[in-house]
């Protein structure tokens, strides 16, 4: 029997927790600092995933055994190289890569070289900075269009710009590198050809030798049916995704996956943890247009559902270097999650507001909590995306439909969500 302690607040976390709580291995399962319904399956604890004292000593109280990382900022900001440097807690196994290689999301100028160095299929690109900035804007001059910026480092998923026009991309990257829109993170700016093509999301988890795919999932980022409007954390997600066909993942693992882990080898980058290859399929053929050091949000919540693993397992075989030993299990139905956000997101939005009908699961549905919290008794909104409904179904269609009908009879002030999840599958 084990102890867990998860560490983040969303939806993410919400489905490993729900996950992790089924396993004949959890004994106590914590989420720090968790959301209303991470409650439901374990213990919150009121300590932010960035303060890596607090969470050691909490560790050693608890006699925590494995910690999963959801979010990327922990991991960039080196907890796994906080936990490892302090003899009372580095014996203690955490899901997720150490500071050196999340800096395959952490730096975008990183990814690049990475991908360059080892043949990895991606946009052509160039980075600039300060010191490289009349090359720079001559550079964009030249460029065809639309030219696609990217500031180098974390910027809650806002960090991308796809300009339409030169005048555009010259603006945007005069604030980014000399008026720091994005703060630190856009001192340099990686300039990039755009792709046009299909996205999806595909994880695998790695022991550092080893690794296990997991079930492919599709994501929607822009706010507005049809894909329309900005882009925002994710609006919902499918999995499986069926142009990710056998014929498809062979190239992903023979040009994506395998020359990615062997290129953390080459480069002396152990990594244990999840990695998520954004990847877009152009003419049948995938590339790389991001790597995330994490699972995704909220494609977590479409597949964690789906895998008939017992993740406690998966967890335990990652920190023991033994997932050659593991088979990942999918149901074979599709899944679909639908999230709904706060009024204004992923604009300004106001928080407190009380939430009904969040009791809707059924043998096909399950809520999970995102941006919630307890406030008095009452489940209260406390984010822009606030919670999700993920749905089986023998479809896509079905799937959709069921998670539309159990988040109709979810209320808050100002709530939204998409009801065309999946629309390019149905
Ligand atoms: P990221 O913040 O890296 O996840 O990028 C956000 C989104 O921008 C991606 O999901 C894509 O939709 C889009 N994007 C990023 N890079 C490119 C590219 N080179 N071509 C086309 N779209 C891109
Ligand atoms: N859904 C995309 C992400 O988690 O970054």
């Amino acid at each position: 029997m084990m102890n867990f302690l998860i560490l983040g607040a969303g939806g993410r976390e919400h489905a490993v927790a729900w996950k992790l709580a089924q396993s004949p291995l959890c004994d106590a399962l914590f989420i720090a600092p968790g959301n209303a319904g991470t409650a439901s399956c374990g213990k919150n604890v009121p300590l932010s995933a960035n303060d890596f004292d607090a969470i050691a000593r909490f560790c050693l109280e608890e006699k925590i055994d494995l910690v999963f990382v959801g979010p990327e900022d922990p991991l960039v900001n080196g907890i796994v190289d906080h936990f490892l440097a302090d003899d009372t807690v580095k014996h203690i196994p955490l899901i997720g890569p150490s500071r050196q290689a999340a800096q395959l999301e952490g730096s975008k100028a990183f990814a690049k070289e990475f991908m360059m160095r080892h043949h990895i299929p991606t946009a052509a690109y160039r980075e600039f900075q300060a010191g490289n900035y009349a090359e720079g804007i001559e550079y964009l001059k030249a460029h065809s269009l639309p030219i696609v910026l990217k500031a180098d480092g974390l910027a809650a998923g806002k960090g991308v710009i796809i300009c339409q026009s030169h005048e555009e991309a010259v603006k945007e990257f005069e604030q980014m590198i000399r008026q720091q829109k994005f703060g630190d993170a856009s001192k340099k700016v990686v300039v990039e050809e755009f792709l046009d093509g299909v996205e999806l999301s595909v994880f695998i988890l790695t022991d550092g030798s080893d690794y296990a795919l997991l079930p492919v999932a599709k994501d929607y980022k822009k706010i507005y049916e049809g894909d329309k409007g900005p882009n925002t954390g994710g609006m919902g997600a499918v999995s499986p995704v069926n142009f990710a066909d056998a014929g498809f993942m062979r190239k992903v693992k023979e040009r994506i996956i395998d020359p990615t882990m062997a290129g953390l080898k080459k480069d002396n980058i152990p990594y244990i943890g999840f990695i998520f290859f954004g990847l877009i399929k152009v003419k049948g053929e995938p590339l790389v247009i991001e790597y995330n050091c994490r699972l995704g949000d909220p494609e977590t919540e479409a597949l964690i559902p789906r895998l008939q693993n017992d993740l406690a397992s998966l967890f335990l075989a990652t920190a023991r270097g033994t997932l050659s030993q593991e088979t990942i299990k999918e149901d074979s139905r599709v899944a679909c999650t639908v999230m709904a956000v706060s009024g204004g997101y992923p604009g300004d939005y106001k928080k407190g507001f009380p939430i009904q009908g969040l009791d809707g699961d059924t043998g096909e549905s399950i809520v999970f909590h995102a941006g919630t919290s307890a406030r008095n008794g009452e489940t209260v909104t406390n984010g822009g995306r606030v919670c999700c409904v993920t749905s089986f179904g023998h479809s896509v269609e079905q799937a959709v439909n069921r998670s539309v009908q159990v988040m109709d009879k979810i209320s808050f002030e100002g709530m939204y969500f998409r009801k065309d999840i999946g629309y390019e599958f149905r």
